[in-house]
């Protein structure tokens, strides 16, 4: 491992928990987060707006995985979404950088793409839509992932940290397990059908910590096909009204349920591969 001595934000939480138990073989971990857990890591209970307390949290650490915010915006206010994230990782990234770490990588999402909601005046621009594509968040959760991109950036052109930013897709947990067929069959999901299991979002942020000179990067970490049964451009066709211009039809002729999102940057770059599917979710017991 690149890294000895890695502090997970979050990593009480549903996506930290795999990212601490794949890389607690690995190198030594601890965890900062708001929620004490049951893992054996040396825990440290601060918030992540608490930018003293982190900084004593990171000291003797040479990487930071930041995965702590509020990830549903259903759960609290759009104020409270927005101000948690945004100052959350500005903090987080000015912490790491006051302790003298050498790389975060940092949760981001592909909500800042702006495609859930089916907005009737946004689509995609091209498919499979991949880093490149132009950001329009219209909400306080996926406005605060823009913002902390850009906040990543700045601490990246300050010069002291690399940061490698990962959009996951929707991350499916087993709760969820029970309504993915019928996501599968709504032309207008959420979620344009986008999803991904926590263990291979896990395999993409060990990936991403252990990438050698990489001062900045962006990655979408989403599963090769989509929750959708029939194609993904025939769905697309009822749900737009219209096919994207195809940047790689290759994709849809090899597998017609193939994602709306494009996960080559992580292949080619990390050499991630997502390994569960939705119908594994399906068989795996209660
Ligand atoms: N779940 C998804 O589908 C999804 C998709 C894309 C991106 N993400 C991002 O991945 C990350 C992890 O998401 P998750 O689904 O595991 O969420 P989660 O709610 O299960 O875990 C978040 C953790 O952060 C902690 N936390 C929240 N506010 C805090 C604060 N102010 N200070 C310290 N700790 C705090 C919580 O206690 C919790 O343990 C988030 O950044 C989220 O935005 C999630």
């Amino acid at each position: 491992m690149k890294f000895d001595k890695v502090a997970i934000t979050g990593g009480n939480g549903r996506l930290g928990r795999h990212v601490a138990g794949q890389l607690a073989s690995r190198c030594e971990v601890s965890i900062v987060d708001l929620a004490e857990g049951d893992g054996g890591a040396p825990f440290h209970q601060v918030d992540i707006t608490d930018l003293d307390g982190l900084t004593g949290a990171f000291a003797g650490h040479d990487a930071v995985i930041h995965l702590a915010a509020i990830p549903n915006p259903r759960t609290t206010t759009q104020e409270n979404t927005f101000v948690t994230n945004v100052h959350g990782s500005w903090a987080v990234l000015a912490a790491a950088e006051e302790a003298g770490v050498k790389r975060v990588v940092v949760a981001s999402s592909d909500s800042t793409i702006g495609l859930n909601h089916n907005p009737p005046d946004w689509g995609p621009q091209y498919l499979p839509v991949d880093e490149a594509h132009p950001l329009r968040p219209i909400e306080a959760y996926s406005l605060s992932k823009h913002v902390t991109e850009s906040i990543c950036r700045s601490f990246v052109d300050r010069g002291a940290l690399e940061v490698q930013v990962i959009r996951p897709s929707h991350i499916v947990f087993p709760p969820e397990y029970p309504e993915l067929r019928e996501r599968g069959d709504d032309v207008e999901n959420y979620h344009v059908w986008c999803y991904v299991a926590p263990e291979d979002v896990a395999s993409g942020f060990v990936l991403a910590l252990e990438r050698e000179d990489a001062p900045f990067d962006t990655f979408i970490l989403v599963a090769d096909d989509g929750l959708n049964v029939r194609p993904t451009l025939e769905m697309l066709d009822e749900r737009l009204g219209h096919i994207p211009k195809l940047a790689k039809p290759e994709k849809y002729d090899r597998l017609s349920t193939a994602s709306i999102l494009d996960n080559d940057h992580a292949r080619d770059m990390l050499g991630w591969r997502p390994k569960i599917t939705w119908r594994d979710m399906l068989k795996a017991p209660d």
